[in-house]
């Protein structure tokens, strides 16, 4: 080959070896770039997936934040609801009393002198029959027809029955107006011994004997506590629910036990017994009764607004969860329940003796 030819061959040689290596840069920036972009993808899908974590943890915070919103909502509507319920209740009862007390009064305090004025007037007769042992036959024939002799007897009778009717309606309204206490929504010093025989008197008529169900036997046993400082309308509206679910236990427990066997019902003697008690600052009150007895899973929701056991109709699950607002948060005290399923069921309550 000739020198130029050499030559001619070194300069393509060459020029291809420009354009090569211009191709190389060419792609090594290319390179570059796409790394780069390719870095910023990551950060960027980093950056989205980081976002998406941070937002589900907002949501979760968010619906954890609305379920307990949720529960304070229903708390809520459930007091409304019970203190409107009680509030309305309250009034009527507190009404009512009101309206009875008058025309009772006119009668109890009448009563010993329409006694008075009959044993005069019987003593008069008896004068007079002294005096007049033989009268004309008009008058034995009236004294004969209407039986006097029984009149005098039954006449006093009937007026100390009369009486004791009266005294009945005048406690009946003593104990809805300690009920009611309408009066009293502040703090105040109270004979709980009181509250719960007011209690009582107003569910008498559930305690005594109905069909299908023999009487409840109550079974007191009051502790030497002192006067209490509390909301006495609340406090007697804890004892009228459990008191009331004690009942409808012992009524379900003879609804279960006649269909076993008629004589064992025959020997249950349906009892609700309570108790007081002074331990070192508080005062105890023990509610039991040997119904149903609840159920070990049952027992952590009793005390949940709206949670019943009961048919639709017969409970609205309101009254332990009312309670227990009532004793935990209002009387800074507590309230335990204690059961054995079939045996019976203890309710606890605890005030302070003082509030501070
Ligand atoms: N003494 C008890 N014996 C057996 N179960 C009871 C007793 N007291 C409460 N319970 C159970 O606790 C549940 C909740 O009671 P709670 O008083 O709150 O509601 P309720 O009685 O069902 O309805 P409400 O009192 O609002 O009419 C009852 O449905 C029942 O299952
Ligand atoms: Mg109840």
């Amino acid at each position: 080959m000739m020198q130029a030819d050499y030559e001619q061959k070194i300069k393509e040689l060459e020029k291809t070896n420009r354009i090569l290596q211009k191709k190389l840069e060419r792609s090594e920036s290319l390179r570059v770039s796409l790394e780069e972009t390719n870095e910023k993808k990551e950060a960027l899908f980093l950056k989205v997936i980081h976002e998406l974590r941070e937002s589900q943890k907002i949501l979760e915070d968010q619906s954890r934040d609305l379920e307990q919103t949720l529960k304070k909502l229903q708390a809520m509507q459930s007091k409304l609801v019970e203190s409107e319920k009680m509030s309305a209740l309250g009034i009527l009862v507190a009404g009512i009393a009101h309206e009875i007390n008058n025309p009772v009064n006119f009668i109890y305090g009448n009563i010993t002198y329409a006694a008075q004025y009959a044993r005069d007037i019987l003593a008069l007769l008896d004068c007079y029959q002294n005096v007049y042992p033989n009268p004309p036959l008009s008058l034995t024939k009236k004294l004969n027809s209407i039986d006097v002799e029984f009149i005098k007897k039954d006449f006093i009778e009937l007026l100390n029955s009369m009486s004791n009717g009266a005294e009945r309606i005048s406690d009946i309204v003593l104990s809805l107006r300690t009920f009611s206490r309408l009066d009293e929504a502040a703090v105040k010093k109270v004979d709980i011994h009181q509250g719960i025989d007011s209690t009582l008197m107003i569910l008498k008529n559930r305690l005594k004997s109905q069909i299908n169900l023999s009487e409840i036997k109550v079974i007191k046993e009051y502790g030497n506590i002192p006067l209490v400082e509390c909301y006495a309308g609340k406090l007697n509206q804890v004892l009228m629910n459990i008191i009331s679910n004690g009942i409808d236990a012992l009524e379900q427990k003879i609804d279960i036990i006649s269909l076993e066997s008629s004589l064992t019902a025959a020997s249950f003697i349906p009892t609700i017994k309570i108790s007081t008690d002074l331990i070192d600052n508080w005062v105890i009150i023990r509610i039991s009764d040997n119904g149903t007895g609840i159920e070990k899973e049952v027992t952590q929701q009793i005390f949940n607004p709206f949670f019943t056991t009961k048919p639709v109709g017969k409970g609205t699950g309101l009254g332990l969860s009312i309670s227990y607002q009532i004793i935990v948060e209002n009387h800074k005290g507590q309230l335990k329940c204690n059961s054995i399923p079939g045996v019976g069921t203890e309710f606890v309550i605890m005030i302070p003796k003082q509030r501070n």
